[in-house]
């Protein structure tokens, strides 16, 4: 099974390519784009990346293995991601996954991240890539069982 980007994506892609200087430069936005698609990055999604940004298919494979946010199978539950780094564990990131363990795990799967680049915020969580900062757990309860 082959993988392309749909119509909006490839008009994205194309607006991006004019952006950088080279066509390696646009990596991480197509990792973006594709897991955006998909839900998460498939094998036929990354050789497709390899086509399009000229590099190794093993080069695109280590950098989308690399970086938490990028998931490389689809995920069965929808997504909550705790950032477990320094800012977040000194404002109780430990005590808000031990809450979504506890509470959510049967609907949503709980991930341990690193900075999210978010530390004004912290403890930081994500729902699906959305940021919530300054979480406590009655805003995740009000949050994950709204949706
Ligand atoms: S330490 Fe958690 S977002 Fe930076």
């Amino acid at each position: 099974m082959s993988f392309s980007f749909n119509d909006e994506n490839s008009l994205k892609i194309e607006h991006l390519a004019k952006r950088y200087p080279h066509k390696k430069a646009l990596l991480l936005p197509l990792l973006w784009l594709a897991q955006k698609q998909e839900g998460f990055i498939s094998d036929e999604a990354m050789t497709r990346i390899s086509e399009i940004s000229q590099m190794p298919f093993m080069h695109i494979y280590s950098v989308a293995t690399f970086y938490t946010m990028f998931k490389l199978q689809k995920k069965s539950k929808r997504v909550v991601e705790v950032c477990r780094t320094l800012s977040c564990e000194l404002s109780g990131s430990e005590a808000i996954k031990k809450h979504l363990l506890e509470n959510h795990s049967d609907t949503y799967e709980i991930v341990e991240v690193e900075c999210m680049g978010a530390c004004g915020g912290a403890p930081m969580c994500t729902l699906e890539g959305k940021y919530i900062e300054n979480v406590t757990p009655q805003m995740l309860d009000e949050v994950l069982n709204a949706n």
